[in-house]
């Protein structure tokens, strides 16, 4: 058994193995593309919104096996959530949901929270009007 699969639980590898929504969204309402420092990763998210909420969400990663695992479960996560909603996502929802990560390799989905955050940014910034919570799909 190598390495990896001893630092890595059954989760992670199935979404390190099978990535869920990788790739570009043609059109994309808001892209967010960024690197962690520390070991020169890159991670790139798209989003397609309507009416306040992640319809889509795909992504581009250039890194180790956490981030490419930590990437696909950050855009299973948010699609569906409205902006407000995403807004407060944090990386501590990806690790929970992967079954956690090596202590070493919580920065990887930080990454994804980062790219996410970058991705609703660029679209708050085409979108200025989007930022309030009422049109934002926040109810009451
Ligand atoms: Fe840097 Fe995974 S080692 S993103």
């Amino acid at each position: 058994m190598s390495d990896t699969y001893t630092l890595y639980n059954e989760t992670v590898m199935d979404h390190f193995l099978n990535p869920r929504n990788m790739g570009d969204i043609k059109d994309a309402d808001g892209v967010g593309e960024v690197g962690a420092a520390a070991c020169g990763d890159i991670m790139k998210i798209s989003l397609k919104i309507k009416e306040g909420r992640i319809e889509d969400a795909r992504f581009k990663t250039f890194g180790c096996g956490s981030a490419i695992a930590s990437s696909s479960m950050a855009t299973e996560l948010i699609k569906g959530r409205t902006i407000q909603e995403a807004l407060s996502f944090t990386n501590q929802e990806v690790v929970d949901a992967l079954g956690g990560l090596p202590p070493v390799k919580i920065h990887c989905s930080v990454l994804a929270e980062e790219a996410l955050k970058a991705a609703l940014e660029d679209f708050i910034k085409k979108n200025p009007e989007s930022a309030t919570p009422a049109r934002a799909g926040v109810t009451a």
